[in-house]
């Protein structure tokens, strides 16, 4: 399972991959406007810190034509390790066609209910992504929602694609989903920092420091 990073801030970006196993940086037009820098300028930072790794870059035109030429600057600029995000409309899925015929990878997004999710894999979607929060915000259950798209995608056969997860607010989400098998989920920094922050973990390392210098005296490690 992918773990990656649901954010634009460098910064932030930077720590998350100097201290966890991230596989790549997702974006949305809302997390590029939090930045309000030039788009291409913050995606070319970002795309330093990934590597080779899977960038997230959606396109913002309404009709299939207008996405597919966003898609094909997206690529130009960032390289063929980006995957360009589509919205699973009917516009979305005619760009998920023409997109999945040229061989550009793509992600089908803004997904609430299975069954855009389903028909976003059967274009040709890496991956599709259902927004867990927002859906439970509605009073649904969004981590149902994400294994029931699961489910029909592994169950349809569609192997090429998977979910990424989207839209976490709490560990507890993203752990059902981990525990499902996903295909990978995309998570704000803040959330990933908070799936290890735990008092009793802090306690049980002072603890262990306590007792260490006990034996060793003031600094001591294993070193
Ligand atoms: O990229 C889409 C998704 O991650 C949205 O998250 O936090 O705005 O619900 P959020």
């Amino acid at each position: 399972m992918k773990l990656c990073i649901d954010h634009a801030d460098v910064a932030k970006i930077r720590r998350i991959y100097e201290f966890y196993p991230v596989d790549g940086v997702s974006t949305n037009p809302s997390i590029l406007a939090k930045c309000g820098r030039a788009p291409y300028e913050v995606l070319r930072e970002i795309r330093a810190i990934v590597g080779d790794g899977e960038l997230f870059v959606q396109a913002v035109s309404p009709d299939a034509e207008g996405m597919v030429t966003e898609a094909h600057r997206i690529v130009k600029e960032l390289g063929e390790a980006t995957l360009v995000k589509i919205p699973c409309v009917p516009e979305g899925f005619k760009a998920m066609k023409a997109l999945n015929a040229e061989g550009i990878r793509f992600i089908g997004t803004a997904i609430y209910t299975p069954m855009q999710g389903f028909l976003a894999a059967k274009c040709g979607a890496e991956y599709v992504a259902p927004y867990v929060n927002r859906i439970d915000n509605m009073g649904f259950d969004g981590v149902q929602v994400s294994k029931d798209i699961h489910d029909a995608i592994v169950r349809s056969g569609l192997t090429h694609s998977g979910l990424l997860a989207a839209s976490f607010k709490n560990s507890q989400q993203v752990l059902e989903l981990v525990k499902y098998g996903v295909k990978a989920v995309t998570v704000a920094p803040d959330v990933i920092e908070g799936l290890v922050k735990n008092p009793a973990i802090d306690a049980a390392l002072t603890q262990f420091t306590a007792d260490f210098e006990g034996l060793t005296g003031r600094g001591g490690t294993m070193a």
